[in-house]
């Protein structure tokens, strides 16, 4: 391929300093982005023929070029050159090479800087269809394990002490509706991506003819920008599309944090299959759940992703400054990061087994059930403020004892709380406890296997 001019040689004196090109360019990171710079640009060559800017026979060898162009890139064979700066200029440049003057043509009322906004809102409009597939993936693992333990009990937490009894089904469930907020964000944050920028120049519009709603439509928008100083200025929905992504990596490092505590020899919960897990190169019994610790940890350069993006747009003057091509490594990191999370969690999760002896046989220590407890003297008539004390008082004797309160007999009862009948067995213990959880949403057998059914139906849909 002849090496074209660049379209600024007419303006800037001399070759730019070596330093520049490197400090520059973007194209080593956006290169990514050529098939949505190619079809925006057949989108964009069609209306110009369409408002008789090109010839239709200028409009069917730039497209035909650009469709080369394209394959050429995706079968490897396109050879690269930093000195086009970014994707827009590499593939401009190799289209006129290709076709000659019609090529010039196709930057007809168009500027990188609305190009390359419409690049971006392609690509993430793709992008977020990627981690809603990936996420409902992940939905679905985590029903199915807890369809196989809609029976089994396990304590849930509050500040990490043992707090109420849980069905293990409910547990993993909780992770469900954590990523359906997050399937829903991103659906949120699509309707803002999805408008179209192209033909919004450099910052003022154009005085030719552009169809923009043509574009628009061809490209699928559901609408365009209404103001090109604003169209060409705004990353709004980058900003927002990472801290999509930043809560998604949140949910999954509380799952990993839960599961690498839980994988503890102290707690011992669940077991991490052996392909998640690696080993030590001096302690020879050593599991490690190295694969959680860097969904764990990976939080940490998505999070930073959110704070470069919003960083640079502080303060930045309307509308394009150059500032806004670093938005590229921010975006492409928290997604490319998220997505590797996601396919990770759901593989360790389809092939993690909970171990419901070890945590049934611990289940009745830390008086899970002393709240139900309360509410059972609530159902008697007593003030809850005043059960909560009956109960407190129980349990600072049964800890004397170094008993259980189901252990307590009825006599021992009655010297606390005269309202106390032999009933009360009935709602102690965590498996009984768990049997009897009444309202909507909490975390017994009866909500497990609804919820269960509520998610099958619901992913089934997706
Ligand atoms: N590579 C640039 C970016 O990603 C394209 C726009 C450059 N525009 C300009 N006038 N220098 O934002």
């Amino acid at each position: 391929m002849a090496k074209a001019e660049k379209s600024w040689e007419k303006r800037l004196a001399g070759e730019p300093d070596e330093l520049t090109i490197d400090f520059v360019q973007s194209l080593s990171v956006d290169k990514r982005l050529y098939k949505y710079d190619i079809v925006a640009s057949i989108a964009h060559a069609q209306m110009l023929a369409d408002q008789k800017l090109i010839t239709k026979a200028e409009f069917k060898q730039i497209k035909e070029g650009l469709i080369e162009i394209s394959q050429e890139i995706a079968e490897g064979q396109f050879k690269f050159d930093k000195t086009y700066e970014d994707i827009h200029m590499t593939i401009e440049a190799a289209l006129v090479a290709k076709i000659g003057e019609p090529g010039k043509k196709l930057h007809t009322g168009r500027s990188r800087n609305d190009q390359v906004a419409t690049d971006i809102r392609l690509w993430m409009r793709d992008e977020i269809e990627i981690l809603q597939a990936k996420i409902t993936q992940l939905q679905k693992a985590f029903v199915k394990l807890a369809d196989k333990y809609s029976q089994d009990v396990m304590p849930a937490y509050t500040h990490l002490q043992r707090a109420q009894p849980i069905t293990i089904a409910m547990y993993l469930l909780s992770f469900v509706e954590q990523l359906e907020r997050d399937f829903i964000r991103l659906k949120n944050c699509s309707r803002l991506v999805n408008i179209s920028p192209l033909g919004s120049g450099a910052v003022a519009g154009s005085t030719l003819p552009l169809d923009r709603k043509s574009t628009a439509k061809q490209l699928g928008f559901s609408d365009i920008t209404y103001n090109a100083i604003d169209a060409v200025a705004d990353r709004d929905f980058c900003a927002e599309f990472i801290f999509d992504c930043a809560l998604i990596a949140t949910h999954l490092s509380r799952l990993a944090e839960d599961w690498i505590i839980y994988s503890s020899s102290e707690f011992g919960f669940v077991r991490i299959d052996d392909s998640y897990c690696t080993s030590s190169s001096m302690m020879p019994q050593k599991r490690n759940p190295d694969v959680l610790e860097l969904v764990r940890a990976k939080t940490g350069s998505v999070y930073g992703s959110l704070v470069a993006m919003l960083t640079i747009l502080k303060a930045q003057p309307l509308g394009y400054n150059r500032d806004l091509q670093e938005d590229k490594i921010p975006l492409f990191t928290a997604s490319d990061t998220v997505k590797a999370c996601l396919d990770m969690t759901r593989a360790v999760v389809l092939h993690t087994k909970f171990d419901t002896n070890k945590i049934s046989a611990g289940l009745e220590d830390g008086f899970v059930d002393a709240t139900a407890l309360a509410e059972y003297l609530v159902r008697k008539g007593i003030a809850f403020r005043e059960a909560h004390g009956i109960v407190g008082t129980l349990v600072a004797y049964c800890e004397q004892q170094n008993n259980k309160l189901a252990e307590l007999t009825l006599d021992e009862f009655k010297q606390y709380c005269s309202s106390i009948e032999a009933d009360v067995y009935e709602n102690l213990g965590a498996a009984n406890v768990v049997s009897k959880y009444a309202t909507e949403g909490s975390a017994g057998f009866g909500q497990a296997k609804e919820q269960i059914t509520y998610w099958n139906k619901q992913l089934a849909q997706r």
